[in-house]
């Protein structure tokens, strides 16, 4: 069995995984959402605070499966830095008490191996990313080579959304908020810019979007005696869902006609707005390819994805020294095309 340990940002998560047969065995994830929620978004150092409670308080309940442990996972990178930091703490522990390998997870990849938790892998696969920090378009050959075929300029489509429900004094996490409220409103409303649509680039921009809706916020208020009303509300988050929606599909369309692969899946938190994959669904058949989506709990981060990924490594042997394991802080990061 592995044990694996995810911390990147607000979520305390850890899972027990059997190696031969890939099945979850046990997972259990702490979501500090509501602690943020009063700040609009993730406050690092708090989160961090959170993690030091939360996961030893998960792992307490895992200590009947340590007898049994073959290796240790951990998310390293990308992430806020002093959150990874706790899961890395705990991994380098284990793995030196327990006498075992230690194995460093990347966060995209592991996001990715949410689609394959309890199941076979399927490559080669194309991949929409869309989390809270990157939205990207990837080419998967192989466990081994994953290329960034499209990544983005500024905002990446979770953080649009937070930030779209923080203008509006909505809370955190802004996803599944948006989402719900323009179920209700009229999509075609404001007529909201389209990022990127006269360009030939082959990127993300949300940051375009953000203000364009920004200032309709503040049109709406100066209306509405400081408030955005109610119907306002749902009719911006409406219209601005589907200005997301066309870009990335405008985007995805271009990629689509370029590459063979018939396997395509939307994977990280934003993938679990269901009318995104509702568009992605229709897209697929336009375009003869297979949509592929984790369940909807697997979609935000967890350990259990970790763990899933961490098979594979372990059967390569992909393990590092608990001495050498480091952070690749968001910010750190070198920007390139392989993941
Ligand atoms: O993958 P994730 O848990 O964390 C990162 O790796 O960043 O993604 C979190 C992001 C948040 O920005 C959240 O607002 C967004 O996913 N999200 C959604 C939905 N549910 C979560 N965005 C759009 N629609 C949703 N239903
Ligand atoms: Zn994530």
């Amino acid at each position: 069995m592995i044990l694996s340990i995810e911390s990147s940002c607000d979520d305390s998560s850890i899972a027990i995984t059997e190696i031969a047969t890939k099945k979850l065995l046990f997972h259990k994830k702490i979501s500090q959402e509501a602690e943020h929620a009063r700040y609009g978004g993730v406050v690092p150092e708090l989160a961090s605070r959170l993690h030091a409670v939360a996961l030893p308080e998960i792992l307490q309940e895992t200590t009947e499966y340590f007898p049994q442990l073959k290796a240790i996972a951990v998310t390293n990178q990308p992430g806020l830095s002093v959150t990874l930091l706790e899961g890395i703490e705990m991994a380098k522990t284990l793995s030196v008490l327990l006498d075992i390998p230690l194995i460093a997870v990347h966060h995209l990849k592991a996001h990715i191996y949410s689609l394959f938790i309890e199941k076979e892998a399927i490559t080669p696969l194309l991949v929409l990313l869309i989390s809270g920090g990157h939205t990207q378009i990837i080419r998967m050959e192989s466990f081994e080579k994953m290329e960034i075929l499209a990544t983005s300029m500024d905002d990446s489509v979770g953080e649009s959304f937070d930030k779209c429900a923080k203008m509006m004094d909505l809370g955190y996490p802004g996803g599944p908020i948006i989402e719900t409220l323009a179920r209700e409103g009229n999509e075609d409303r404001f007529d909201f810019p389209v990022p990127l649509r006269n360009s030939p680039l082959i990127a993300f921009s949300l940051s375009g979007l953000k203000n364009a809706v920004r200032l309709q916020v503040e049109k709406s208020k100066l209306s509405n005696d400081g408030t955005v009303s109610p119907q306002d509300q749902r009719d911006i988050a409406a219209s601005f869902q589907k200005a997301v929606k066309l870009h990335l599909l405008q985007k995805s369309k271009k990629i689509f006609s370029k590459e063979k692969i018939e396997d395509f899946a939307i994977v990280g938190g934003a993938s679990a707005n269901l009318y995104l994959r509702d568009a992605y669904e229709k897209l697929c058949r336009e375009y003869g390819k297979k949509l592929h989506t984790a369940p909807l709990e697997y979609c935000s981060d967890n350990a259990a994805m970790v763990g899933r990924y961490a098979i594979k490594a372990y059967h390569k042997g992909d393990f590092i020294d608990p001495d050498l394991i480091d952070i690749v802080s968001t910010k750190k990061r070198q920007s390139g095309t392989l993941l």
